[in-house]
């Protein structure tokens, strides 16, 4: 079993990011990201690749999973909210992490970078601009604002970039910062907040967004007096944010419910803290299972955060079994169609979605997909159905009618989790698929290709 995350393979003299040698994912910020510019921080090699998968492999063996990538890079951002040093454990070694870390540098902190884990020591003084051309790299980096505003009572924050999936507007970010007492506009790029005192307020939010939720819930944390977020965002790693954020000494009443009620308090004390496994990777290897007629082991994930996906995959024909931390599938004949409504946390996520559609893609019957969050991620099925899918879409549904085979076709990965739905297709397809723009897949699935290749897939890594 490959656990990733344990300590990745180090030492290439070539590169040059902070610390004495590279981690994996320092390697793979160097190496897998073409257009990023240099840097004072960071050099690069530009080079690009690509994936020749194989298909036919029946997936069998146990796998493990790292820390989440929705979460890791969210605590990343939380250790701007206490002087010192802040360590964090279970780490992916994946590129969003080291574009984190260059994010935060760019405000005062060092950051190291050693395998799995990520030490952040902030300063007594940090900057309020967050303009590091690795902003717009990943959406996480948003997640920046609500430490800054409570830090700084002030904030310059570059628009975030990330998976193109659809609009993703930063209206509830700001209303909520608004209502905290924070000006918030657009200017030139960035978000602007400023802020003479932030203080406790009764908030509604719109739509349990993720990203809105976390910037209000840090920017509430030193705020003055009693602040309630209704229609909080539920999702596993906002969980974790709020353990982590009350191991720092932050008052959080409701973490995993709706409403967040937080006792604002002067000042937090850095931590250590353990990211929770990747759900989503985690759940990526069922539906890999599912969709090979395998039989995965998965660890280091809590079952329960994907209830419901294993749940529509008993449901597909699979018998499902699992324990404190780790599940198994196992599918001993074609699955069968199911239906899948993309929704927030407890739903099913629209992360799986593309997982979900390759699976529909080769199941017996017709499956309908729809999707709420993002407006542009049936994007991918226009890649699955070079590869011979039988699918449509109608506004925010899709119909798949599910074939025996897909057949190999070269594909683009537009997303990091499209790139990873096109690899489970080719693993069920005739012949080899080639999946191109595979740096998507490194920004959230550390040694993606080799654990792969533990369970018995034909896959190569190519470099251009
Ligand atoms: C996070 C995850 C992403 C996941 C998504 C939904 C990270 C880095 N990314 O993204 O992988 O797919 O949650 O589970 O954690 N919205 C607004 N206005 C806002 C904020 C959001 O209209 O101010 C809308 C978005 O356009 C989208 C929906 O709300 O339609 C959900 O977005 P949100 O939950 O905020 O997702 P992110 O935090 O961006």
């Amino acid at each position: 079993m490959r656990v990733p995350g344990g300590g990745g393979a180090r030492g290439s003299p070539e590169f040059s990011l902070c610390g004495p040698l590279p981690s994996r994912a320092e390697r793979l910020l160097n190496a897998t990201h073409p257009d990023v510019k240099r840097t004072a921080a960071v050099t690069w090699l530009p080079v690009s690749e690509h994936f020749r998968v194989h298909g036919g492999a029946r997936l069998v063996g146990e796998v493990g999973v790292a820390g989440a990538k929705n979460s890791v890079l969210k605590l990343m951002a939380a250790s701007l909210l206490a002087e010192g040093t802040t360590t964090i454990t279970n780490c992916p070694e994946i590129l969003d992490v080291p574009l984190m870390a260059d994010v935060l540098r760019s405000l005062g902190c060092s950051v190291e970078i050693e395998g799995a884990t990520t030490t952040v020591t902030t300063p007594p003084e940090i900057s309020h601009e967050a303009v590091s051309v690795y902003m717009s790299r990943l959406r996480a980096s948003v997640c920046v604002l609500g430490p800054l505003v409570a830090r700084c009572r002030r904030a310059v924050v570059t628009l975030p970039g990330g998976d193109a999936i659809g609009s993703r507007p930063l209206d509830m970010h700001q209303s909520g910062l608004r209502q905290l007492g924070a000006d918030s506009h657009i200017e030139h790029g960035a978000v602007v907040a400023e802020a003479e005192n932030l203080h406790g307020a009764q908030i509604w939010l719109d739509f349990p967004s993720v990203g809105a939720t976390e910037n209000i819930l840090m920017a509430s944390v030193l705020a003055d007096g009693t602040t309630v977020i209704d229609n909080a965002a539920r999702e596993p790693e906002i969980v974790d944010l709020c353990v982590m954020l009350q191991q720092m000494g932050a008052k959080i009443e409701g973490a995993g419910t709706s409403t967040l009620t937080v006792h604002g308090v002067a000042s937090l004390e850095p931590v250590h803290h353990q990211v929770i496994g990747d759900r989503i990777v985690a759940a990526t290897w069922a539906f890999a299972a599912a969709a090979t007629r395998g039989d995965v082991t998965v660890h280091g994930v809590d079952p329960n955060n994907v209830n419901l996906v294993l749940e529509k995959l008993r449901a597909a024909g699979a018998e499902i079994s699992s324990s404190a931390e780790s599940f198994r599938v196992v599918m001993g004949s074609r699955p069968s169609a199911v239906d899948y409504v993309t929704l927030p946390f407890p739903g099913f996520p629209t992360d799986l979605q593309p997982m979900a559609l390759a699976l529909s893609a080769v199941a017996d019957g017709t499956s309908m997909i729809t999707e709420n969050l993002f407006e542009s991620r049936f994007r991918f099925i226009e890649e699955l159905v070079r590869m011979g899918a039988d699918a449509r879409t109608d506004g925010h549904h899709a119909v798949v009618r599910g074939q025996e085979r897909l057949s190999s076709a070269p594909v683009w990965a537009s997303d990091i989790r499209a790139g990873v739905g096109l690899v489970l297709a080719g693993l069920c397809a005739d012949g080899v698929t080639e999946v191109w723009d595979v740096f998507h897949i490194d920004r959230g699935y550390p040694e993606f290709v080799e654990q792969l290749r533990e369970l018995g897939a034909e896959i190569e890594r190519v470099a251009d």
